[in-house]
């Protein structure tokens, strides 16, 4: 049997009642302890980094990331994948999404992801069709994003209990339904609550608000799309509805902040102390907080 594609990885999840936990790291010395986690854990993880991260953290490129990754190419456990390429940025300019991802495609990602979620929903639709046809002659997995997903933005996000209560930017079920269909997307990044932590330089190092999730509203979009939907903005939501969440549906799970400030916060002391502070946080992640640790087996991947 070969190595499964990732595509196969996140229905395996969804059978299993697990989530792949997929980890943002903006500095590439982070790959190392994400994945030594994985490894002393067993459990199937994904190393990835979004456009927005080059910009905010450490300058980057899908080569630099697919270079960093080489060392772990045969490694069962993980797999690498393109976080937010987006169509429009969080400073509201046009990017050449389609370069960035056929980049990807060509050096061998095992998925990627193309936000077109600042988009009109019918222009959301064909940005994301586009990329799914480039993708189509590859084995290669593509999420899309529909809904708000707030924190990537320079300004200050709205309080987040208004936007918890108001349903302000989650994505609508009636929509989910038609973005999927007529996309063909594998997976679906979705806003039913979560946030992302900031990137802004001027917030960046806060404590992220704890997040809650609208179970119910996970459920209804869980009905009308049928594909693997993806949750962003992993860091630091309550554990009650990030493992409930997980149950019900959510397949894929993105980490970023918490594992990020670790690194941020020891790297003045020495890189080797970052590492170690980013293996501590990612441990506790995939055993306490999603709960994910040794999923390899009920994947069907022996190492
Ligand atoms: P957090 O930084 O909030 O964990 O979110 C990460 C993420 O969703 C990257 O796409």
């Amino acid at each position: 049997m070969g190595r499964p594609t990732s595509r196969e990885l996140v229905h395996r999840a969804i059978q299993a009642h697990t989530a792949i936990p997929s980890f943002n790291i903006p500095y590439l010395p982070m790959m190392s302890p994400v994945v030594r986690a994985l490894r002393d854990t067993a459990t199937v993880g994904m190393v990835t980094a979004a456009r927005v991260e080059w910009k905010q953290f450490s300058p980057g490129s899908p080569r630099e990331l697919f270079a960093a990754f080489e060392a772990y190419r045969e490694e069962p456990l993980v797999r690498l994948h393109l976080d937010h390429i987006p169509v429009i940025d969080e400073d509201g300019e046009r990017v050449d999404y389609l370069s960035y991802l056929a980049e990807a495609l060509e050096l061998g990602y095992d998925s990627i992801m193309v936000d077109g979620s600042r988009l009109p929903l019918g222009e959301n639709i064909a940005a994301t069709r586009a990329v799914v046809l480039l993708a189509a002659r590859t084995e290669v997995a593509v999420e899309g994003e529909l809904g708000a997903v707030l924190g990537h933005e320079a300004g200050p996000p709205p309080p987040y209990e208004e936007l918890l209560a108001s349903g302000q930017g989650f994505t609508d079920p009636d929509e989910a339904r038609r973005f999927v269909h007529e996309t063909g997307v594998d997976w679906l990044s979705v806003a039913i609550g979560n946030i992302h932590g900031a990137v802004a330089a001027a917030t960046r190092n806060q404590p992220k608000v704890q997040a809650r999730l609208d179970l119910e509203h996970l459920d209804r979009l869980r009905e009308v799309t049928g594909v693997p939907l993806v949750l962003h903005g992993g860091s630091g939501i309550h554990r009650e509805y990030l493992q409930e969440g997980i149950r019900r549906g959510i397949a894929k799970v993105n980490v970023g902040t918490s594992i990020r400030q670790a690194y941020e916060a020891a790297v003045g002391e020495s890189v080797e102390a970052a590492q170690e502070a980013v293996y501590r946080v990612t441990l506790w992640t995939l055993e306490e907080e999603l709960q994910v640790a040794g999923s390899a087996a009920a994947l069907g991947i022996c190492c």
